[in-house]
């Protein structure tokens, strides 16, 4: 199976042995706690699963500002985006060194994790530009990316995690949520080998579904891990729990059985288009995949990058060895009138804009809202009937 990215064995930072989880919940009792942001939040849960092996926690401003300008820490781990615990207020932890984290997504704010703190740092607002510039490519601040980041804090907290529970994930979602140990286990389990990642935060259109047939074809994977985010996105995306019910009609109906895992990940959007698909990237090589899927707009926002920006940084930021794993690389795909069927556009090079059906996210959205189910070839109408049920019942 393929290595996860920078180790040779994941390094999930959840705490598996019962009986130390259970001294650790009784030791977090008396520790000064923090509460922290649902960034920092999303970061634990992501480091407790082994998605983010190898790190062992939150980085200090070295390696954030490191990995930030140059994709790597300060000691040479290819690393994409900075996994930080920055927060506003640190005054209820006075000088203690081991501190409890409180989870802010879950009622009660329960203890997610104990940290280790190696150092308090004080970020300047230049150092938080430096670094939102570099993950985001603009610090506009109506990138709702940006916008999170900036509003942070600007103290920096570094130091190893022991991870205690998957936050809302694992009850929220209980058949999609997976960790990346779970993953690796299950592919095992499956004799899978040679397995093709989709990302996801949208329902699947006909355009997402083909992209994930051509990619299994072209390669002749084993099947697809289709891995959707869970976490947080901005206004007006559609819910985890309604995106999901699509995924599995979708995959019910139109795929052969046993060629599909349907799983999710708990982290929140950044919508940072190419450094976030290098991010992508990273956590599916430690899932287990061999190819990952990178389309049009990859985690894109607006207009803020280039349709294809998130491919060509594999090629212009990505050093030759950094990764295991393979990207495979998808142009604009959409429904061809004249050949009747799904297609990537290059490979239809005589056709015309016309020749396609071609919808905008707003003006679906406008169709569902209003109970008209797009056209059947651009949404499978068993799938569109979940969405306008969705965005029919946010009008009552
Ligand atoms: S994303 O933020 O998770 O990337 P989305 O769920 O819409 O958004 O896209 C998932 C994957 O499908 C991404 O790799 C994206 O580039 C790709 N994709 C979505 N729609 C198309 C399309 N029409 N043509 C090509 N690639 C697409």
């Amino acid at each position: 199976m393929i290595k996860p990215h920078g180790a040779d064995e994941l390094k999930p930072l959840f705490v598996y042995d019962t009986e130390q989880h259970h001294a650790l919940n009784e030791e977090a009792e008396g520790l000064p706690s923090l509460l922290v942001n649902s960034a920092a939040a999303a970061n634990a849960v992501m480091l407790g699963a082994g998605y983010f092996t190898p790190l062992s926690g939150y980085m200090n401003l070295a390696d954030a500002l490191s990995v930030a300008e140059n994709l790597q820490t300060t000691d040479g781990l290819f690393w994409p985006v900075p996994i930080v615990n920055l927060t506003n207020d640190v005054s209820g932890i006075g000088d203690a060194k081991r501190i409890a984290l409180r989870d802010p997504n879950v009622e009660g704010n329960p203890v997610l994790a104990i940290m280790d703190i190696d150092a308090i740092e004080d970020v300047s607002e230049a150092q938080i530009d430096t670094m939102a510039e570099n993950i985001f490519g603009t610090l506009d601040p109506e990138h709702p990316g940006v916008a999170t980041f900036k509003g942070l804090g600007n103290k920096l907290l570094s130091g190893s995690i022991q991870v205690l529970n998957f936050s809302y994930f694992q009850t929220d979602f209980p058949d999609t949520f997976r960790t990346a140990v779970e993953i690796r286990n299950e592919m095992v389990e499956r004799g899978w080998n040679k397995v093709v990642a989709f990302q996801t935060r949208n329902p699947m259109h006909r355009a997402h579904e083909e992209l994930c047939r051509m990619a299994m074809d072209d390669l002749g994977t084993d099947g697809v891990l289709i891995h959707m985010l869970l976490g947080k996105l901005k206004p007006g995306d559609i819910p985890a729990d309604v995106r999901d019910n699509c995924i599995r009609k979708m995959v019910e109906l139109y795929f052969p059985a046993n060629t599909v895992m349907i799983t999710g990940y708990g982290f929140d959007m950044l919508y940072a288009g190419p450094r976030e698909a290098v991010l992508h990237a990273i956590f599916r090589q430690n899932c287990g995949c061999t190819h990952f899927i990178v389309g049009r707009d990859h985690a894109g926002v607006g207009d803020y990058y280039g349709a294809f920006d998130a491919q060509t940084i594999f090629d212009d930021k990505v050093p030759e060895g950094a990764l295991d794993i393979e990207i495979y690389r998808a142009d604009h795909t959409a429904y061809s009138k004249k050949l009747n069927k799904v297609v990537m556009m290059k490979d239809a090079p005589d056709h015309d804009k016309e020749d396609f059906v071609l919808l905008s996210g707003t003006k679906v959205r406008e169709m569902l809202g209003q109970g008209i189910a797009p056209p059947p070839e651009f949404s499978r109408p068993e799938c569109a009937k979940i969405l306008m049920d969705y965005y029919q019942s946010l009008d009552k």
